[in-house]
């Protein structure tokens, strides 16, 4: 049986799978600026005999595992390559000799899985009918998103894949476990700067000022009222301000302050509406008030959704591959990914791979210095991915 098959060859791999990994990990590099990491999967893809183009909008690669039969049918997979701005300070082996940089977000983690199951899959090739493309991505921590960059370059044509499936590690949810959600699932991401402009002087003779001050915190409290009043209770939102600079003095009135903060939302019709009521609220309230302000809205990532069928069937294989009690149902998470772009344009299942393990002290979030997993995990992250593959190419 295909299944206990690729059970087996998880097994088989994964100390390469876990070599990758470490690999990968230790030599982490920025969004775009991927050229190692780029080189390091291409060698792998080579040696496995699969397929591929390099190069796509800069260090992004497409691998194609053919079975029989390859036109009739494409469904793709997808991970991201980069790492972050951040020191690590695990006491690993496979520690980071990037200096400064990380894999503190798991995508080591989704490129080994991803390679391992390219792997398997290749294994298998003679056994189903269409191609599986695997897409290994760059640029996923930061606008515009490889995500964005790869589809222009064409990752999501000829022919459009049916359907594409992505994972991400998860450190709050058990090794051995994955989790799923149909629907809305993630955030879109907007970045706020606003400049509130008023006219300085001294704080003792404030009927002389435009304060920027007064004028910023009617502002900021103002705001709110698009999450609690306008928002419908059906869509999340939420409105987060992290920067205020106001550079005056206990008895200096600045000319300006400066504000910064970020918007998420799940659904693309409100986003657009919402940006439009935030910038009339700050950009009256400052006229009202003697003032000005420049708003600008830089759009980051869109929503995530998951197909519904497609992730109730991909929700099924993982309960075949891994029993109910290991498949559990995700909620709304309210941070922001590009696969959202693919879920945009086809059918797309982004799936969460439990990482943690109480025991060994695995705990840290993601985007902290000491994130790490149990490289259990990484069995798992092959196998299911390449059975998903599997079952969603068998139609
Ligand atoms: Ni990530």
């Amino acid at each position: 049986m295909i299944q206990q098959q690729i059970k087996a060859l998880a097994r088989e791999y994964f100390e390469e799978i876990r070599a990758n990994r470490r690999h990968l990990h230790a030599h982490p590099e920025l969004s775009y600026q991927e050229f190692e990491t780029a080189k390091f999967i291409a060698s792998k893809l080579t040696e496995y005999q699969i397929d591929f183009q390099s190069g796509i909008a800069g260090t992004g690669l497409v691998a194609h595992i053919k079975g029989k039969n390859p036109e009739s049918k494409t469904i793709a997979l997808r991970a991201d390559i980069d790492a972050l701005p951040i020191v690590e300070q695990n006491d690993v082996p496979y520690k980071s000799k990037n200096e400064g940089v990380m894999h503190a977000c798991g995508h080591d983690v989704h490129t080994a899985s991803l390679l391992g199951a390219c792997k398997i899959l290749q294994n298998l090739k003679e056994s189903f009918e269409g191609t599986i493309r695997c897409i290994f991505q760059l640029g996923e921590e930061k606008v515009p998103g490889g995500a964005s960059l790869m589809i222009k370059e064409g990752v999501l044509e000829n022919p459009k894949p049916k359907s594409i499936l992505g994972q991400h590690v998860m450190p709050l949810l058990p090794v051995g476990k994955v989790g799923f959600r149909e629907g809305m699932y993630m955030a879109s991401a907007d970045e706020l700067y606003i400049r509130v402009i008023g006219k300085g002087g001294h704080g003792a003779m404030p009927e002389n000022c435009i304060d920027p001050v007064l004028i910023t915190s009617h502002i900021i409290v103002a705001l709110q009222q698009v999450v609690s009043r306008n928002a419908s209770p059906k869509i999340p939102s939420v409105l987060s301000f992290g920067k205020v600079i106001a550079n005056g003095a206990t008895n200096i009135i600045p000319n300006e302050v400066y504000i910064e903060g970020t918007f998420r939302t799940l659904d693309e019709k409100w986003r657009g509406e919402a940006h439009k009521k935030m910038v009339k609220i700050a950009e009256g309230i400052a006229e009202a008030m003697g003032g000005r302000c420049e708003f600008e809205v830089r759009r980051g990532y869109p929503f995530l959704k998951n197909h519904p069928e497609l992730t109730q069937k991909a929700k099924r294989g993982a309960i075949e591959y891994l029993g109910e009690e290991n498949v559990i149902d995700l909620d709304i998470w309210m941070a922001a990914e590009d696969f959202a772009y693919y879920s945009q344009i086809t059918d797309a299942c982004f799936y969460r791979l439990g990482t943690r393990n109480e025991a060994k002290g695995i705990i840290s979030g993601v985007h902290t210095p000491t994130f790490d997993i149990d490289e259990d995990a990484l069995e798992i992250g092959a196998g299911l991915m390449a059975w998903l593959a599997y079952k969603e190419i068998l139609g």
